[in-house]
């Protein structure tokens, strides 16, 4: 009914859905999308191609600069950059480092769909429509074992929900932009759902905060 631009900030923990949920927000509204992950992923695995130490964080900012991302590089989803993403992600200076990237992105006339960690604390906390999105780490656990097998990768549940519970642990207690629920954020809870509702549910979530806001 306006031309206020469409700004949707998804966050949530690992596997949650959220990025599936990005997707089809960003397809339902026409809107561009940034899965703000491959970010922080592109660096880890800069990083781990030079060997860099991810306890450093003077080494994790220099494996900031000239980041780019091939989305379909499929080392930016190994085990191995899982791990150096989660805790070069805790270093202010690299999250300064990517702030400007994803807040241009976030400032399109038309709007934009982001998905992450921050999105709806930190890089648009304004956003008209902000969800955060979770699920039961085991359920989270068994999508990232399918999906893992699906690419012909080895996966083995227990150790998945290690990972799960580590890497919560870690963005949830970190200083920096910790993973939380932003002020005015709605809760979707796919532990219950399959794709299909998961989706539909977050588009009348959308659609009703459009309404309010
Ligand atoms: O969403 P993902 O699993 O691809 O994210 C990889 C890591 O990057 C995750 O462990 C936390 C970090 N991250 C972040 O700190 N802030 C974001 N906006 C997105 C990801």
């Amino acid at each position: 009914s306006d031309n206020r631009p469409i700004v949707i900030a998804v966050d949530g923990p690992a596997a949650s859905g959220k990025g599936t949920i990005a997707r089809a927000l960003a397809a339902h509204f026409g809107l561009p999308h940034m899965d703000t992950g491959l970010l922080y992923r592109a660096v880890a695995l800069n990083l781990w191609r030079w060997g860099g130490d991810p306890s450093s964080e003077f080494e994790a900012l220099r494996a900031c600069s000239a980041v780019g991302v091939d989305p379909d590089d499929p080392e930016l989803r190994s085990e191995a950059v899982s791990k150096y993403a989660s805790a070069i992600s805790a270093y202010p200076s690299v999250r300064a480092a990517l702030l400007e990237r994803q807040q241009e992105f976030a400032g399109q006339p038309k709007g934009a769909v982001l998905d992450g960690r921050d999105i709806g604390t930190v890089i648009a906390p304004d956003a008209p429509v902000k969800l955060f999105v979770t699920a039961s780490a085991e359920v989270r656990a068994q999508r990232r074992v399918r999906e893992l097998l699906a690419r012909g990768m080895p996966a083995h549940l227990e150790d998945v929900l290690l990972d799960i519970h580590a890497r919560d642990d870690r963005d949830s207690s970190r200083k920096t932009a910790p993973l939380r629920q932003a002020d005015g954020a709605l809760l979707l809870d796919t532990t219950d759902l399959d794709v299909d509702q998961s989706i539909a549910k977050a588009i009348n979530l959308a659609e009703e905060q459009l309404a309010r806001a």
